[in-house]
């Protein structure tokens, strides 16, 4: 399969220097938003803070003219941000495109993600297709490859963290702020360690955005390369107020083959470009039964998340098989992806392609 669009066109601008710092673009994490349709329409916004306004412009002239390079890209439409002047997140947009009658000013609570250079959403439109199980597996890998990494549990209605990690510690705050469990090489958070179980579920959507916004701003993230943050299955308020804190570098969805659970990607994929958050990829969980001397067990149809991504024009990073190891190990809170384990390759093979969009300075 040829490689996403979307990878191509980072490598391309990852060869454009900003002469004033000597370093690429892509390296300095100055290429934000980074977007590419179906239609080959690429879209990005170059956040330059130490630059001046004219070299700003000689180097967005630059990198336009890379990405219109790549093959398959039919029209590029990138601006400057920030000139001159440090942006924090705080300072970004503050669109409402839902019509919610209370904003949260979570705006005001991404300060504490200051120093996180990658916040991706991992998102399902159904519950139990192994959305944690991939977001923790994915995390541990991430982290193995050199990357900080950071796992915040936001899934109010199953937080799984806790047991996937094996967490029973209290949480612990440091000047007021909650200091997140580093378990398994990976810096950790999870809705469930903050609240009762039970009291969640009865939560509506003020009170979802109220704990979402918690977990960003009371929590001292610290410096990260990458924070995944698992969201409750479908599309609600979590998603809502995560979309609306602009603050999503982008977001990944878990299915699985069967039919029934692609019209959900397909919506999940609609509401975060709708929302201009980019789609980093589709995963296939639960792909095929894998036995060990017997052909593999096409359980719930074959290669479907697969196919749903190619409609959509959104990278797929890859699948996972089932595997009973895996059940059994996140059910006892020792993770699959640090063992020499099928699983755990498969979770590798998809690190490195989300490594890929991770800014490197
Ligand atoms: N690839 C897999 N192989 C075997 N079991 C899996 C796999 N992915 C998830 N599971 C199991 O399926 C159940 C649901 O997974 P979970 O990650 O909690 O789903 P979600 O977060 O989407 O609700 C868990 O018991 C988990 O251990
Ligand atoms: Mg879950």
């Amino acid at each position: 399969m040829a490689e996403p669009l979307i990878f191509r066109v980072r490598a391309a601008l990852g060869r454009v220097i900003n002469p004033e710092t000597g370093g690429n673009i892509i390296a300095e994490g100055a290429v934000q938003g980074l977007a590419a349709d179906e239609t080959g329409i690429v879209r990005f916004a170059l956040d330059l803070p130490k630059t001046s306004r004219a070299q700003s412009e000689s180097v967005l002239a630059a990198a336009k003219a890379a990405a219109e390079q790549v093959e398959g890209v039919a029209s590029v439409s990138a601006v400057a941000t920030a000139h001159g002047v440090t942006q924090k997140p705080s300072a970004r947009g503050h669109s409402n495109p839902f019509g919610l009658k209370t904003k949260p000013r979570i705006e005001e609570a991404g300060e504490s993600l200051r120093d996180v250079k990658c916040v991706i959403a991992v998102a399902s439109g159904k519950g139990g297709v192994g959305k944690s199980t991939v977001a923790a597996n994915l995390a541990i890998a991430l982290a193995a490859l050199g990357f900080k990494t950071g796992l915040m549990d936001a899934d109010i209605y199953g937080p799984s963290l806790p047991t996937l990690f094996g967490l029973s510690e209290k949480v612990k705050t440091r000047d007021g702020k909650i200091v997140p469990v580093d378990a398994h090489g990976v810096r950790a958070m999870s809705i469930g360690l903050l609240v009762d179980e039970d009291q969640a579920l009865a939560w509506r959507g003020p009170m979802v955005m109220g704990a979402i916004r918690q977990l960003i701003s009371d929590v001292d993230w610290g410096p990260l390369d990458v924070l995944l943050i698992d969201t409750p299955p479908g599309t609600g308020d979590a998603h809502l107020s995560l979309i609306q804190s602009k603050l999503l570098s982008g977001a990944i969805i878990v299915s699985t083959p069967q039919e029934m659970a692609l019209a959900d990607v397909r919506r999940g994929v609609s509401l975060f470009r709708k929302t201009d958050t980019p789609i980093i990829g589709v995963i296939e969980n639960m792909a095929w039964l894998e036995n060990e001397n017997g052909p593999r067990q096409y359980l719930f149809g074959e290669g479907g998340a697969e196919r749903a991504a190619r409609e959509l024009d959104a990278p797929f990073l890859g699948a996972v098989a089932l595997f009973p190891d895996l059940r059994q190990a996140s059910d006892d809170g020792r993770p699959i992806s640090q063992r020499d384990h099928p699983a755990a390759s498969a979770f590798n093979m998809i690190a490195e392609k989300i490594a890929a969009i991770i800014p490197q300075a």
